[in-house]
């Protein structure tokens, strides 16, 4: 599934999402947006509209408008507020608006330069915009390297809960320029990690027991194992997608973490109390003690996570302000992969993940307890 080859003088690690005519290559390496064009081959294109946020089109929207420019495209930059409350169905027709503003035809296409936001709600917007256009992800967070750029999941959140509004809509290429990690905030790059962490405990690849031993020496400046570490993590997300394009069956593991983890950010307000990767790295723990709690896992697997995550330098239960068990368990229940039962994906050890239906509540509030134990 992955190869490697050379674009002028630097090295590309390319990963294949395979999807027969909705394939496509997501593109690792430094630099990259100083020469996407290179990436990019889509002749029948004419405009690019840039949807982008405040924070990182001022670092990276002129690099990337200067390339698209110089490729011979009319290229439009819309910017958004960054952050999670931008993500809404509101936001995402303003940006249909713009786009017919803008005079997109479907011939065109909608680059989305930013973190995860950023690229669900480009996403959705272009999978809606005449019913579909072309969409490109840059994804310049660690989060939207290592899992939201790749997949084709678009979504805007509605107050009840995340992601309750979405669509299937795959980009045509994803590039993930590792080089615009050194200037994501710190509190962020851990937010990535807890992904990064999730596929490591769901793989039975080696690398996911690689990063358990040498979690707590990552560095960020250490480009080269960013790189391996991105492509290992897209190589996982890819093969589940291929496998599981519409989210019926496997695809349901990428959701490890993220039934607690979901409810944890939706009642804290969105980005308020628990980023996404602090919710999906509590909602891990939380997994991990209902496996425990159901006979599937051993114990001693809730306490490896909480080992992993705390070298990552990632929270292991709420602090502060501990919501109330009711509250979440009614925001659980919203899950997307709920069929009107609870359902988890769980873990028997680590590499083996199962989902599981109709758990039972009492077991699930005692687990909570003694997560915020
Ligand atoms: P985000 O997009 O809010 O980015 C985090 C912050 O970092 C923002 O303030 C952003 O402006 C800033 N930022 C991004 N890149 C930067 C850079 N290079 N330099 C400086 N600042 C930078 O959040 P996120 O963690 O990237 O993504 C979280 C979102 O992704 C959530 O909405 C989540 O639901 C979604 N998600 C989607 C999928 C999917 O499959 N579609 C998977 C996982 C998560
Ligand atoms: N992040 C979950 C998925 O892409 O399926």
């Amino acid at each position: 599934m992955a190869e490697r080859r050379t674009v002028m003088s630097d090295s590309v690690e390319l990963v294949e999402v395979e999807l027969a005519e909705r394939s496509y290559t997501v593109s690792i390496g430094q630099g990259l947006l100083g020469r996407m064009e290179e990436l990019l081959a889509r002749p029948y294109w004419r405009r690019v509209a840039v949807v982008t946020d405040d924070r990182v089109g001022p670092l990276y929207g002129a690099t990337v408008v200067s390339r698209l420019k110089g490729a011979g495209l009319e290229t439009f930059v819309l910017e958004i507020p960054s952050g999670e409350p931008s993500k809404t169905a509101d936001r995402a027709v303003e940006i249909v608006e713009s786009l017919i503003d803008s005079g997109l035809t479907r011939s065109d296409a909608v680059f989305a330069l930013g973190g995860g936001v950023v690229g669900d709600l480009a996403g959705f917007a272009s999978s809606v915009f005449k019913r579909g256009i072309d969409l490109v992800q840059v994804p310049t967070s660690l989060l939207a390297q290592v899992d939201s750029s790749v997949g084709g999941k678009t979504a805007v959140n509605v107050p009840a809960a995340k992601n309750q509004v979405g669509t299937f809509h795959q980009p045509v290429a994803v590039i993930c320029d590792i080089t615009t990690l050194g200037t994501l905030p710190e509190q962020e790059f851990r937010a990535g990690l807890a992904e990064v962490a999730k596929y490591s405990v769901l793989t039975s690849r080696p690398w996911g027991r690689d990063l358990a031993g040498e979690a707590a020496s990552l560095e960020r400046a250490d480009a080269p194992r960013l790189v391996r570490l991105v492509k290992e993590c897209v190589r996982e997300k890819a093969a589940l997608v291929s496998a599981d394009e519409f989210d019926h069956g496997v695809r349901h593991h990428l959701n490890y973490g993220h039934t607690l983890g979901h409810a944890l950010e939706a009642e804290g307000g969105y980005g308020e109390l628990y980023s996404h990767g602090e919710g999906v790295a509590i909602g891990m723990v939380f997994a991990a003690l209902v496996s425990e709690a159901m006979g599937l896992a051993e114990p001693g697997l809730a306490d490896r996570h909480r080992r992993l995550l705390a070298d990552l330098a990632l929270p292991t239960a709420p602090a502060g302000q501990v919501p109330e068990y009711g509250a979440l368990a009614g925001r659980m229940a919203l899950d997307k992969k709920s069929t009107g039962d609870t359902v988890m994906v769980l873990l028997e050890s680590e590499g083996k993940p199962v989902v599981k239906r109709g758990i039972d509540s009492g077991l699930m509030e005692d687990c909570y307890a003694r997560l915020i134990s």
